[in-house]
């Protein structure tokens, strides 16, 4: 038993060179698994579509050894690795006019896992007959999207509706694929979007300067999967609202990096990126993404490898250690904690509560769908196009006589989201014209 008293004490290394344990029911997302079979049940993206060329690629999703392919007729398929003949790899395959053909015995698979050829076998062998009438490779169905090819991993029947989000939708926005690796559980990553006080600190010199305020915090939990995390900071006469976003199991989205530095009104600025932390393995992650460029995103000059990099990291990603050490990034604060963090010996806090919340409604979720309910879908969250919240409002808010500010920021801060969320009710088209004209008027 570990004594308080013990860890209390001047110089208590002794007392605390234990190995903590991750949280296992988060961390680990293999099949089979609660978290697993929890995040199998949404559309992910798997790949950028430019990094899909001529020939199969191999790829790890969840745990899986995949191979994605585009045959010669344009149709994207993802199956199995391994050939189910003698199971050799399909990432050494053929893409043909129609499927992939295995480079062993030349076997060919379409992408929905037929077999359709299995070449060296007599018309009438009954093996071969058997074989093709009884079994398949395995598949997944996907789904290209504007540079991004999503795949859904779960079971055929509980496919769900591919979500639409009004991200998607904005008009004169440029939206540029994105892939950024991390080498540690998806965990780590997903915590920074819910947590407002890393970005006034780890980013507070990476983007604009009022970045480094740490400013009024609040945490919303609304339609059982959608978080919030807002921060409100005063600049000169300005309040800054800025909202971050994430939708159970893994869409985020936040404020701009490069718009706004609270110092010009904005009204619903639309975030920096569009994006999802996908498992690679328990040890790996990626964030897929589209950067979102215009004059609702970020400027248009950001648009490139550079930029889309310091949007995700806050930094560019190729640097020394001596540069990572002078000025981390995301990637240093969430690598940094190891592969799979020591859950066991965190210690949250106020402004963790958007941690707390998620993890709380993640893990409440995977129980369920160990008992066969199946978790709520962003799909349901409206009949189209899904309204989302990630944004930057900057209204004129002179500070008060009193000079009590923290009051009146956190009533800015309830106002604007009273606003942004009223516009839930209106249709899709008309939802950003209704948020906008209603923040000028406060
Ligand atoms: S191992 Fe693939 S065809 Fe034989
Ligand atoms: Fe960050």
């Amino acid at each position: 038993m570990r004594q308080d008293r013990d860890n209390f004490q001047a110089f208590c290394g002794y007392h605390q060179n234990w190995k903590g344990d991750y949280d296992h029911e988060l961390a680990e997302t293999d099949a089979g698994t609660p978290c697993g079979e929890y995040l199998r049940r949404y559309w992910q993206p798997v790949s950028i579509t430019k990094d899909l060329g001529e020939r199969p690629k191999l790829i790890k999703i969840l745990g899986e050894e995949l191979v994605l392919f585009r045959d010669k007729s344009g149709q994207i398929g993802l199956v199995h690795k391994n050939c189910p003949h003698r199971r050799a790899s399909l990432e050494f395959g053929k893409c043909e006019t129609r499927g992939i053909r295995c480079c062993y015995h030349g076997w060919l698979f379409d992408v929905e896992g037929t077999i359709l050829e299995i070449p060296g076998e007599p018309e009438d062998s009954e093996p071969a007959i058997r074989v093709k009438q009884s079994r398949r490779l395995g598949a997944y169905p996907v789904k290209e999207f504007r540079g991004l090819i999503f795949a859904y991993l779960g079971p055929p029947r509980e496919q769900p509706r591919f979500p639409v989000y009004d991200a998607y939708e904005l008009p004169d926005m440029v939206r540029s694929p994105y892939a950024a690796a991390f080498q540690c559980n998806w965990i780590q990553v997903l915590d920074a979007i819910v947590d407002p006080v890393h970005t006034a600190f780890l980013h507070q010199n990476q983007f604009t300067e009022g970045f480094g305020i740490c400013g009024e915090m609040q945490f919303y939990e609304r339609d059982k999967i959608r978080f919030l995390g807002t921060a409100t900071r005063r600049v000169g006469e300005n309040a800054w609202v800025r909202v971050n976003e994430l939708i159970l199991p893994n869409f985020t989205q936040s404020g701009a990096a490069f718009a706004t530095d609270g110092t010009k009104t904005r009204f619903f600025g639309r975030s920096a990126f569009t994006r999802w932390v996908v498992p690679v393995d328990d040890e790996n992650c990626i964030a897929f993404a589209w950067g979102n460029f215009g004059a609702r995103g970020d400027p248009i000059e950001w648009n490139t490898k550079e930029g889309m990099e310091k949007i995700e990291q806050g930094e560019i990603i190729d640097r020394t250690y001596d540069e990572r050490q002078q000025s981390p990034g995301d990637a240093e604060a969430v690598e940094g904690m190891g592969l799979i963090s020591e859950h066991e010996k965190e210690y949250l806090v106020t402004g963790d509560r958007g941690v707390t919340l998620y993890r709380r409604r993640i893990r409440r979720l995977c129980r369920n769908l160990t008992k066969g309910i199946s978790p709520p879908q962003p799909a349901d969250l409206a009949d189209g196009t899904i309204p989302t919240y990630g944004s930057d409002t900057v209204i004129r808010a002179p500070l008060s006589d009193n000079g009590e500010d923290s009051a009146l920021l956190r009533r800015v801060n309830d106002q604007v989201m009273e606003v942004i969320f009223l516009g839930d009710g209106k249709q899709s088209s008309k939802r950003d014209e209704y948020i906008i004209e209603a923040l000028k008027k406060l």
